[in-house]
């Protein structure tokens, strides 16, 4: 699958765009705020009708303007023009015409992985960033997850709610309760059976970029030990204390260890950068093992923080992508330049949210 088209008016510092590309590998060159990251941003909105950099869509609105536009033109087995408006008072999304009117009717017309600095809180951030990285990926690959997920956050929100009163109605507690266990239980099974496929992945790619035999293992830790009705009920006393629901699939671990010891703690800066890109490049070759081609790959400023023998591992699983008729994008600085990058490469300028080929 590849983005052979972008277009985009409005968005970020890019006032017009039109734009052609080939499957393969891009290279986005330019100088610091020209918009690189921008232009990544755009193919990820695509992908998921948000921004990777965790913010809502008014500030990906040019400045002083009302709306912006992503339009893509997406090539793989299917052709899927898609078309996303979106101002405050109305979005409008529509792929080869029709409109879609649930985000969760939408995924997967576009599937894309991201590299980027923040990738660092897979391995030292709190358990949500883990657990935001197996929900996407279940969302990518399993339909009705992320209407589940969705229910089960409503369930858990109306029930933590109650729980604040003085006197909670029992009856509509128990209602919440059967439906936070009926989605959660769902939840819990889904991410047991992905973290199983994504553990061998995960390890190879690991020693893949480490060239080291240290052994990369990630293991789910649901909040759940045997039977969540259960957990519920034996966790009344301490939820009247908390006055919030304490156990559940949002209370979740992913749990990263290298040779046996926890990752956040006792890896090095190059080991914890090295196991997020393996966290990344698993997801790139799940999604690819699913859907019989590679997702596009973003990479932003990613090789500029890897020592030369990490990148020598890196490119070429990331080449592999560009060659299998997949596509990366991939933006450098002259100063970060990977030096080893040659063959087929497509290269383009960035300045000043303008986009134009080079040589
Ligand atoms: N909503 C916006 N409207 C206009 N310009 C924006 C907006 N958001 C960010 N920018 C501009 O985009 C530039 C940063 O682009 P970015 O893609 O992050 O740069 P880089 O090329 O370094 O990756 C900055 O100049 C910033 O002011
Ligand atoms: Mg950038």
């Amino acid at each position: 699958m590849h983005l052979a088209k972008l277009k985009l008016r409005d968005f970020r510092n890019f006032r017009r765009l039109d734009v052609a590309f080939e499957p393969g590998f891009h290279v986005l060159l330019g100088r610091n705020a020209q918009g690189k990251t921008n232009l990544l941003e755009a193919v990820y909105l695509l992908a998921t009708l948000r921004s990777f950099r965790g913010v809502g869509n008014a500030q990906i609105i040019r400045h002083e303007q009302r709306a912006f536009f992503a339009g893509g033109l997406a090539l793989g087995q299917a052709e899927s023009d898609i078309r996303y408006y979106w101002s405050a008072a109305q979005r409008k999304l529509t792929v080869n015409e029709k409109p879609i009117r649930r985000v969760a009717d939408y995924l997967g017309a576009l599937r894309t992985v991201v590299f980027c600095t923040e990738d660092s809180l897979l391995v030292n951030g709190p358990a949500k960033s883990r657990r935001r990285f197996l929900d996407l990926l279940l969302t990518q690959t399993r339909p009705g997850y992320l209407d589940l997920l969705h229910r089960y956050t409503e369930a858990l929100r109306s029930r933590n709610a109650l729980l604040k009163r003085d006197s909670p109605d029992l009856a509509l507690l128990d209602s919440f309760t059967r439906e936070l266990v009926a989605t959660g239980e769902k939840l819990i099974v889904a991410r047991h059976q992905l973290v199983k496929k994504l553990l061998p992945l995960i390890r190879l790619g690991y020693r893949k970029i480490a060239a080291k035999p240290e052994d990369a293992r990630i293991d789910y830790a649901p909040s759940v030990r045997e039977d969540f009705a259960v957990d519920l009920a034996k966790s009344r006393a301490r939820e009247q204390r908390y006055r919030t629901t304490l156990v559940g699939p949002h209370r979740d671990e992913l749990k990263l260890t290298l040779d046996g010891q926890p990752a956040a703690q006792y890896a090095s800066e190059g080991q914890k950068r090295t196991f997020a890109i393996a966290l990344k490049m698993a997801q790139a070759d799940y999604l690819g093992g699913i859907h019989g081609s590679p997702p596009i790959l973003l990479i932003d400023d990613v090789m500029g923080e890897l020592d030369a023998g990490r990148r020598a591992g890196l490119l070429p699983l990331i080449s592999r992508v560009g060659q299998a008729l997949g596509q990366v994008f991939m933006t450098c600085t002259e100063e970060n330049w990977p030096g080893e990058l040659t063959g087929n490469l497509h290269r383009w300028q960035v300045d000043q949210g303008a986009v134009s080929r080079k040589q």
